[in-house]
């Protein structure tokens, strides 16, 4: 594999361990949705390698199972939440409707995203909506908020890799870690 990336202090979770994971993660939830007809949808920008990994794992396979995904973002190139959950605006909210949805979050931290998300989904008429997160930072929690399937519960750090940005720099990185200190912008 590539070296570890210039500005990463220290790999939190490896490609392996993530891999491993997300194939467990998608044991369960092909156990729970056997018969039914399940829509994956993706959060962007950061849950873009999580769903696609994902994806391949979930069996037994759903009676259907449809991908897409619908982009919502607060943090902009900052460090902490805005608050303010921007929706995509193209999204045809109406494709979810008698739907059971599965969210797929890359990381839940103040809540603010998925709860905005789950209420969303409701009001469009999903039949059911449930979250997967491939991690969550429980310490960091102002919205009560439980994922349905978590990845791991993860330390409050400053981390980036796999789908999760610094200021949109990061994604590309196939494991979790944190970012050297000198590269965070305070
Ligand atoms: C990040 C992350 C989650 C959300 C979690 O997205 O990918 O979607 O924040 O934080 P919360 O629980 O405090 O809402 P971000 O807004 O950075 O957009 P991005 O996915 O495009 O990076
Ligand atoms: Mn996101
Ligand atoms: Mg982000």
């Amino acid at each position: 594999c590539l070296p570890i990336h210039p500005e990463i202090n220290a790999v939190i979770y490896s490609e392996d361990v993530i891999e491993a994971r997300v194939a467990e993660m998608g044991r369960l939830i092909g156990q729970d949705y056997q018969h039914t007809e399940l829509l994956v949808l993706g959060v962007l920008k950061g849950a873009f390698m999580f769903t696609t990994d994902l994806v391949r794992h979930i069996y037994p396979y759903p009676a259907s199972l449809e991908v897409d995904f619908f982009k919502a973002s607060s943090y902009g190139s900052g460090t902490t939440s805005s608050g303010v959950v921007q929706l995509d605006s193209a999204f045809k909210l109406e494709s979810v409707a008698g739907k059971h949805v599965l969210l797929v979050e890359d990381i839940i931290d103040s809540g603010n995203t998925f709860s905005r998300l789950v209420a969303v989904m409701r009001e469009a008429g999903a039949a059911t909506v449930r979250v997967a997160a491939l991690l969550d930072k429980k310490a960091r929690r102002r919205v009560p908020f439980e994922a349905d399937y978590t990845g791991f519960e993860c330390p409050d750090e400053f981390i980036v890799g796999y789908g999760i940005d610094y200021a949109e720099k990061y994604r590309n990185l196939p494991y979790i870690g944190s970012v050297r200190e000198e590269f965070i912008r305070h």
